[in-house]
């Protein structure tokens, strides 16, 4: 049934690649916690999570820039745990520009293939189908200093994709460029890498990145995994409370389960909700998303602010003793702040999250 399971890499396959136990200490502090991970062949799988929860330490050891300090990595199938970085068949694009500035564009691309001594001819076809493949004919002779930041980072991934590797690894890629160019970047990279059909595991913080761009999210926090789903379940069905509250806005209510399908929140009443495994008179966490609630005239809740922000504008509704983040519709006049408002809550859009008692298997 592997079809159905994209988690389950076949180990031998092309491009497929499988961690485990892979770990990294430093000191005595573990940046990455031994973990297990296999990405599909073609999977285009996000690592998401904070500044400093291991993302690029793990990009690294599957890059062969550092070693872990545990655990094991195969690529196609093969042990490359203690194989150096040119025999992985990956290839790389950081954060930063990191093109050789004194080299024009031809020469940056052609980079790999002069290392591994291609013929001639070779180089320059070679060159030339990445540069085609990531828009950017005719720029050979353009040094990087007279680049836009977005042209500098397609140069980039043509320098990655020329020798066709197996794997394609991405960290942070479009952090450096404004927002309209990131935009659009994403929408490129992801006709890219569907069009080539390649691995590819991408770095990111941004969950608006990762969302529009996965196959399956990784979300990471201090090391380890949360949760490694697809970007709608890691939505509408996060695992863990952090998972929740880092991607996308969510409130988060303690509720308790009256009977099977209703469950009672202070402020909010009794509503319907999948109580999945849940039993009546268990203590849970609610989950609502903005969408999930809309503004109704007169109530106990009182409006606080207004955030417009063209579609998804959001407003603060206070609620006994919580704040709530309500989407709103734009087109039509919000209510003033100050002004008492009660919230509807739709059909089914709740989720249930069993309590998280604080560091309970945490350790
Ligand atoms: N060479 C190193 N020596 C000591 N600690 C390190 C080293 N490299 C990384 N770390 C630590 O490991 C942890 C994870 O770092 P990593 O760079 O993987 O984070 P990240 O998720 O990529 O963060 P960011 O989003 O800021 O890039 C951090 O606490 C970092 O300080
Ligand atoms: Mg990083």
């Amino acid at each position: 049934m592997q079809a159905d399971r994209p988690d389950i890499a076949a180990p031998g396959e092309p491009g497929a690649v499988v961690l485990s136990g892979l770990g990294r200490r430093f000191g005595n502090d573990w940046a990455v916690q031994p973990l297990d991970l296999r990405v599909a062949r073609g999977e285009f799988l996000s690592l998401l999570g904070p500044s400093g929860c291991g993302k690029t330490t793990i990009l690294r050891m599957i890059a062969g820039f550092l070693e872990p300090s545990c655990g094991s990595i195969r690529i196609d199938g093969q042990d490359v745990t203690d194989l150096p970085t040119e025999r992985r068949g990956i290839g790389i694009v950081v954060q930063s520009y990191a093109l050789f500035p004194s080299m024009n564009v031809f020469e940056n691309v052609a980079f790999g293939l002069r290392v591994r001594r291609r013929p001639k001819q070779e180089i320059t076809d070679r060159v030339q189908a990445a540069l085609a493949q990531v828009g950017l004919s005719g720029f050979e002779r353009r040094a990087p200093g007279q680049l836009s930041g977005g042209q500098r980072q397609r140069v980039a991934l043509a320098r990655a994709i020329v020798t066709e590797p197996a794997l394609l690894l991405l960290d942070e890629p479009l952090s450096a460029l404004d927002a309209r160019i990131r935009a659009e970047m994403r929408a490129w990279l992801k006709e890219l890498q569907h069009r080539l059909g390649i691995t590819t595991v991408f770095v990111t913080h941004d969950q608006d990145e990762a969302l529009s761009l996965s196959d399956r999210i990784v979300v990471m926090n201090a090391g380890r995994i949360e949760q490694c789903a697809p970007p709608r379940t890691i939505y509408e069905r996060p695992a863990t409370e952090f998972v929740a509250r880092f991607v996308g806005v969510a409130n988060l209510l303690s509720a308790r389960v009256e009977e099977c399908g209703r469950v009672s929140a202070a402020g909010i009443g009794t509503i319907p909700v999948d109580t999945g495994t849940c039993r009546t008179g268990d203590a849970v966490t609610l989950v609502l998303r903005p969408e999930a609630m809309t503004l109704t005239p007169g109530g106990a809740g009182r409006l606080v602010s207004v955030d417009y922000t063209g579609a998804a504008s959001l407003c603060r509704v206070a609620l006994g003793d919580q704040t709530l983040s309500v989407a709103f519709d734009s087109s039509v006049p919000a209510p003033e702040p100050g002004a008492s408002v009660g919230l509807s809550i739709k059909p089914g859009a709740g989720y249930l999250m069993q309590k998280e008692t604080p560091d309970a298997d945490r350790r």
